[in-house]
């Protein structure tokens, strides 16, 4: 039978999530009185928890390091679909993207499934000043050709002016010519206007909290950097820091035998890139020639020690103005990125490398001791600066979260009240949340208390999912639109396993059919962390996976 899949995915959250997560009871709406918190929401493009302060050892990132050292920060953390426009729709909204109905691009949700309330609105509701700077909402049909104006913002949205120049040729080639590159370290005095989107987008926002200072309602102000997403348009010394005898492959470079062709993302945006099309790279399994896919990851690497630096100058300037003590501070990232794993790059689809993303929460007073009269809590810190130390996150948690969170989470940190769950179907409502609220994970009274699990991973899982047009990667398998998806994979994260079916899909009335299923995939987190051995079909998980089966 084949059911709605909001039907079907809230069906086994009832089942598995029943006694998680009680609503936390929250005060009283805050008006624009004095002592409301002021939220700051720093989103990133296609960042995966490439960073120090999640455990990896070749990035720099000791900006980020230090919020996370301040922070609560989510080891398990997942996007409900691993391409911006349907992620930041679904987060934005609380609403998984069967309910937006945004798998693609092209459909703005106020319009296309219901007139859902986003953050930003809900903030502005209750007395806030909301503003948004840089890559918030999707540029385009999916926010209106607005970021979702006037609705969500105060004010009219910021662009940097130079973002027109990502994706023309601004990037030097070895033969001196210009060119519009997938690698691209620029000299920053000889781009169009002599700076970067991201570098811009950190100015403005500055410029706005020494507005916002002066001011007496509380502020939202939502920054979205665009890197690391493609082009790697980034300052050139931060290669520097990646010497490319230093960079290694992903551990798994090849596409494991056992990954059914539907799970596979041909990357075709990266072949288009003139630097890649050169290489003549066979469609769509490729590979990439060894020493381009050092190339790609130096410069992945390069933009995220770059975007830190922003980062960097963000926080110190919100320091400088006093305003930590009053201040939310939530970092996140729409999706990951494959860097080589699998033999793929790109999002575009349902493993840990494109679904996992970094997320935490700097709550004043809460997850660290309120700084006092001119204490700073951050500090910009160099990353080329080689001696300086790592930090290590404050608090953690190995819970399975969804981006969908972020909604309730952010409305009850800040003292308001936490939207009302979603009813089955929720089409028709404009105020609740499908995903869960993660104040639970905030109740400590004293911040010296032990940092660690507050919550039960066991007890929680993340669901993501990723449309297809056809069985085998074909050009559109990355970015199908609405009407080609024929297939819909569902997945499952729990603390031990990934688990996704990839079933028929009928884009006319929205329906998955259970009942046809294309394939399968199991990968158990123990035994094979990086999803290289699908164990869908071993007869020994017959009867773990229909136990699963609602
Ligand atoms: C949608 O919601 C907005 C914000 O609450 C409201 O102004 C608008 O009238 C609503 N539109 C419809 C068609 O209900
Ligand atoms: C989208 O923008 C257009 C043009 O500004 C406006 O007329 C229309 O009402 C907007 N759509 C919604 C649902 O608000
Ligand atoms: C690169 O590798 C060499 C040899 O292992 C090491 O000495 C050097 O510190 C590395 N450089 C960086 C920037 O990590
Ligand atoms: C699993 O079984 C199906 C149906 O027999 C087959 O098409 C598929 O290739 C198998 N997958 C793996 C990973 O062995
Ligand atoms: C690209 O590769 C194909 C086969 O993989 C080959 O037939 C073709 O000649 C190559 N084209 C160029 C321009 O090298
Ligand atoms: C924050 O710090 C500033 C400057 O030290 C101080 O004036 C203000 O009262 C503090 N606010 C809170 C909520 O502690
Ligand atoms: C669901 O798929 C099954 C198996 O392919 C098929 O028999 C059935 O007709 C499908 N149901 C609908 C409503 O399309």
């Amino acid at each position: 039978m084949p059911l709605t899949p909001p039907a079907w995915l809230l069906l086994w959250l009832s089942l598995l999530l029943s006694s998680v997560c009680p609503a936390l009871k929250t005060a009283a709406q805050a008006s624009a009185s004095t002592g409301a918190l002021n939220v700051l929401l720093i989103i990133v493009d296609d960042l995966r928890p490439s960073l120090g302060c999640y455990g990896d050892k070749i990035v720099r990132s000791p900006n980020i390091d230090q919020l996370a050292a301040h922070s609560l920060l989510f080891q398990n953390a997942f996007a409900q679909q691993a391409v911006c426009a349907p992620s930041r729709v679904s987060f934005l909204t609380g609403r998984r993207p069967d309910t937006t109905r945004l798998y693609d691009f092209n459909s703005y949700w106020r319009s296309h499934s219901g007139n859902f309330s986003t953050i930003p609105q809900y903030f502005k509701e209750n007395g806030y000043v909301t503003m948004s700077v840089g890559k918030v909402f999707h540029p385009g049909i999916s926010s209106n050709y607005s970021d979702d104006s006037p609705y969500s913002w105060s004010f009219l949205p910021y662009h940097p002016s130079s973002e027109k120049y990502e994706n023309t040729k601004t990037c030097r080639g070895q033969d001196g010519e210009l060119h519009a590159n997938l690698l691209c370290p620029v000299d920053v005095k000889d781009v169009p206007e002599g700076t970067l989107p991201d570098i811009q987008s950190t100015e403005e926002a500055i410029r706005l909290l020494e507005k916002m200072k002066t001011l007496s309602s509380p502020f939202f102000l939502a920054i979205g950097y665009h890197k690391p997403h493609i082009p790697f348009r980034y300052p050139k010394e931060f290669q520097k820091l990646y010497p490319l005898e230093n960079i290694t492959l992903a551990p798994d470079p090849q596409v494991p035998g056992g990954l059914p062709p539907v799970a596979y993302n041909p990357w075709m945006d990266i072949r288009q890139r003139e630097d890649v099309k050169a290489l003549n790279i066979s469609v769509p399994y490729g590979p990439i020639p060894v020493d381009f896919q050092q190339k790609i990851r130096q410069s992945y690497f390069a933009s995220v020690s770059y975007l830190d630096t922003q980062v960097g100058h963000l926080l110190g300037a919100l320091d400088d103005l006093e305003l930590a003590n009053r201040t939310i501070i939530a970092f996140m990232s729409d999706h990951g990125w494959s860097l080589g794993e699998h033999g793929e790059w790109a999002k575009y689809s349902n493993f840990d490398v494109t679904t996992r993303v970094p997320l935490m929460f700097y709550v004043p007073g809460k997850t660290a001791p309120l700084p006092e009269a001119g204490q700073k809590l951050f500090p910009y810190r160099d990353p080329f600066d080689l001696a300086s130390q790592w930090m290590a996150p404050g608090r953690q948690s190995w819970d399975l979260v969804e981006l969908m969170s972020l909604f309730p989470t952010l409305a009850g940190l800040a003292g308001l009240q936490v939207p009302p769950r979603c009813p089955i179907p929720s089409f028709h409502i404009e105020l609740c949340r499908e995903g869960q609220s993660l104040l639970n994970h905030f109740r400590f009274h004293d911040w010296e208390e032990d940092p660690h699990l507050h919550g039960n991973p066991h007890e929680s899982v993340a669901y993501s999912q990723y449309p297809r047009p056809a069985d085998s990667p074909q050009w559109n398998s990355d970015k199908p639109s609405l009407k080609d998806i024929k297939i819909m994979g569902y997945s499952i994260r729990t603390i031990d396993y990934r688990y996704t079916v990839w079933v028929g899909f009928n884009p006319d009335e929205f329906l998955a059919n259970f009942t046809d299923i294309h394939a399968g995939e199991l990968y158990f987190v123990d035994s094979d962390p990086l999803q290289d051995h699908n164990v869908y079909n071993d007869s020994q998980h017959r009867e773990f996976l229909q136990s699963l089966i609602p």
